[in-house]
């Protein structure tokens, strides 16, 4: 298992361009069972779960290569129907598989996805989508199993959206099984964000015929077969928006190339808010130079709440509360999506963060002069959190299991080192708990500091 080795304290600049998504690329390699013609993307991310995707599609019996980039997949005319434990453990987005292949095939079993660490993140809105769509669906030992009805799945109309918003691979998942399903199918709470749109883009190139996608009504006429395509998929917005926050926390001029600023609406007004200097171009965003650490021009306490596109994504919530533990006062922090994606905090804490979590809301007391420590990577956005913080923080981090950071960003260390980070990777012999240290507890002198009793790791 590798970790990152990160002396902290050197400011970043320079230019880092952006991959395409990791999460419009999953459903768009998935989309690959609604053809036997092949799906080719050209810029798909070079990140870990993108490999797993093409061993799940392996395993239906699709032809998967790779080059660099470069990703082509033919799906066989009759393809595998079942996508095992073992592959939807290691990557729930290989759920992405069930809509085209209950389309195609008229059936599909799926190994149901337990809790994560993020939470608990259930496929009831998938497998009620399927159900409108005429689908039989039972669980049996663990896997969802759906089965069209005789002469295939039917259009439909449907609410997809539930208490946290919309599903964003459910969406996508009945997007891909109402292509192929006879008449018209009507999704309600259809999710919103540009990836959804992304994967709606590759359909139509493949000959599905759907409209209003990208708002909460999304209309598709089934048709008989669809084709093969090439398919460029949107900059990752998620990659970029973490880039553009280290160059924040540091203090250097970061320009982020190749994305899409109106992707990043919501983060760059949180920004402007936070006083961070940025300026923006049509297909690039730069953080500009500026002392963090002057009470004069440091970042501005600023709140956030994460809710669907176009709010602020879940996705940057840990990188944002690690930028905030620079600001002057207290930051409130709501996680509306995951209500218990909050691994990162006691980690933070261990870098001197004063952080206390209420419910679904966590408290930043700012600023912290984070210092280097030991800490370890929970899951993919709170390893990149625990990053940022380490580049920024007095000496010496080591971010432990950074499997987890591979997953979604393309050799993110070599693309910090050559913005001017200390960051290497080396072999990790980890320790299996890492040594108790003290948390420290938010000034007594601070009036308006919640001054925490316990630290949520204590709870
Ligand atoms: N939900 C349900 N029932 C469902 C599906 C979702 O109640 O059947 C709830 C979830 O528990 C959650 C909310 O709806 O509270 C949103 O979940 P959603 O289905 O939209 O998430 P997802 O499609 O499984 C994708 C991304 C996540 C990202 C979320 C939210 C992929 C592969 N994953 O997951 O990305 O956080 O949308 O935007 O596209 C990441 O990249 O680090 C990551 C976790």
């Amino acid at each position: 298992m590798d970790k990152f080795v990160i002396e902290g304290g050197r400011p970043l600049a320079g230019r880092v361009r952006c991959a395409g998504s990791k999460n419009a690329v999953l459903p768009v390699l998935a989309a690959a069972l609604l053809t036997d013609e092949p799906l080719i993307v050209p810029n798909a991310p070079r990140v870990a779960d993108v490999d797993t995707m093409l061993d799940v599609l392996r395993d239906l019996g699709c032809e998967a290569a790779r080059e660099g980039s470069r990703v082509e997949v033919r799906a066989p005319s009759r393809p595998g129907e079942r996508a095992g434990w073992e592959n939807v453990r290691r990557m729930r987005g290989s759920v992405s598989v069930l809509g085209p292949l209950l389309g195609r095939l008229g059936r599909a079993e799926i190994s149901q996805p337990g809790g994560c660490v993020i939470g608990v993140r259930p496929i009831d809105l998938h497998l009620k989508g399927m159900r409108a769509l005429g689908a039989e669906v039972v669980i049996e030992h663990g896997d969802a199993v759906a089965t069209a009805p005789p002469g295939g799945l039917r259009g439909a109309e449907m609410y997809l959206g539930s208490a946290s918003g919309s599903t964003v691979l459910g969406t996508c998942n009945v997007m891909m099984a109402a292509c192929l399903a006879r008449g018209t199918t009507v999704i309600h709470g259809a999710a919103c964000e540009p990836e959804v749109v992304d994967v709606g883009e590759c359909l139509r190139k493949m000959g599905a015929r759907l409209s209003g996608v990208g708002s909460p009504r999304i209309v598709i006429e089934g048709v008989e077969r669809l084709g093969g395509t090439t398919h460029e998929v949107i900059p990752d917005r998620i990659e970029a928006g973490t880039f553009l926050l280290a160059g924040a926390m540091s203090g250097g001029e970061v320009r982020v190339d190749g994305c899409r600023p109106d992707h990043l609406t919501v983060l760059l007004e949180r920004l402007g808010e936070a006083r961070v200097p940025l300026r923006q171009g049509e297909d690039w965003i730069a953080s500009l130079p500026y002392d963090p650490r002057d009470p004069a021009t440091a970042p501005r306490p600023t709140d956030v709440t994460t809710l669907p596109f176009p709010g602020f994504p879940t996705d940057l919530q840990a990188q944002w509360m690690a930028l905030m533990t620079l600001a002057g006062g207290m930051s409130l922090i709501t996680e509306q999506i995951y209500p218990d994606r909050y691994m990162h905090v006691a980690e933070l804490m261990r870098m001197g963060a004063q952080i206390r979590r209420q419910g679904t809301t966590s408290i930043v007391m700012g600023p912290t002069d984070l210092s280097g420590a030991q800490v370890m990577a929970s899951d993919l956005r709170a390893s990149a959190a625990l990053v940022l913080a380490g580049l920024v923080a007095r000496g010496r981090t080591e971010v432990h299991r950074v499997y987890h950071i591979d997953r979604g960003y393309e050799r993110i260390e070599e693309r910090l080192r050559a913005l001017g980070a200390a960051i290497e990777r080396t072999d990790d012999r980890e320790p299996e708990t890492l040594p108790e240290v003290e948390i420290p507890r938010p000034q007594p002198a601070a009036r308006t500091s919640p001054a925490p009793s316990r630290s949520p790791a204590q709870r």
